[in-house]
């Protein structure tokens, strides 16, 4: 899939406000400062698409980027955010999963996780949301840059370890780097792959 046009429609705060237009979306959700919207740029070629941030909680919207006048990229604020108030986690958490819930042309949510760190409960507790309500999820390993073999491969089986004890196979998983471009053909062509399958009527 090559990228010839993404352009920022709109933030929303509800998905009732989201664009109308129908056309598949593909979604990136993940734990705060996972990398969601530095992935989408690094995808599209352009860093300056969606607002990154060294700080957790940058992306605190539903954000709708359109690319090639065919899909929807929907950047999406992260979860399990520590320092943000019980209020504002639990207002961010209502409004995505009721995007995700609601969306009639959701056609894949990308689940983020970040391939440092061993499993987290709260990624587990997300992919049971994303599967429990049959929504089709992948999931990207992210900042692989940051990671030698072993310990990128160790923490990779524990997550699949994990994920199994409540969903019956696996999903398709993707390894990523924003930084040198990893996973960028192979999650690209993937979308493509999905987005020429779909037809609306
Ligand atoms: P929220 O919007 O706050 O939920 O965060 P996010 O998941 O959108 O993360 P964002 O893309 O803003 O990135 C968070 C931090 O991680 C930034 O400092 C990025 O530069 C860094 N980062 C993102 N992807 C990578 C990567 O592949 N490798 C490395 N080394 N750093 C990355
Ligand atoms: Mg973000």
């Amino acid at each position: 899939m090559k990228i010839f046009k993404s352009e920022f429609i709109k933030s929303s705060d509800d998905y009732k406000k989201c664009p109308k237009e129908h056309i598949p979306e593909y979604a990136f959700i993940g734990r705060s400062n996972v990398g969601k919207s530095s992935l989408l740029n690094m995808l599209v070629n352009n860093k300056k698409l969606s607002k990154t941030s060294s700080k957790p909680g940058k992306t605190k919207l539903i954000n709708h980027f359109k690319i090639n006048d065919a899909c929807f990229f929907v950047d999406l604020p992260g979860y399990g955010w520590a320092k943000s108030s019980k209020f504002e986690r639990l207002k961010w958490q209502k409004m995505t999963q009721k995007f995700m819930i609601n969306s009639s042309k959701l056609s894949l949510v990308f689940l983020l996780i970040d391939s440092r760190i061993k499993p987290q409960k709260t990624d587990i507790k997300f992919s049971n949301f994303i599967g429990t309500n049959n929504i089709p999820m992948n999931i990207i390993f992210t900042k692989t840059d940051k990671m030698n073999k072993k310990g990128l491969e160790n923490n990779i089986e524990l997550f699949k370890n994990q994920i199994l004890k409540s969903w019956k196979k696996l999903p398709d998983i993707f390894l990523s780097s924003s930084i040198n471009k990893t996973g960028r053909n192979k999650i690209l062509s993937h979308i493509s792959k999905i987005n020429n399958n779909i037809s609306y009527k």
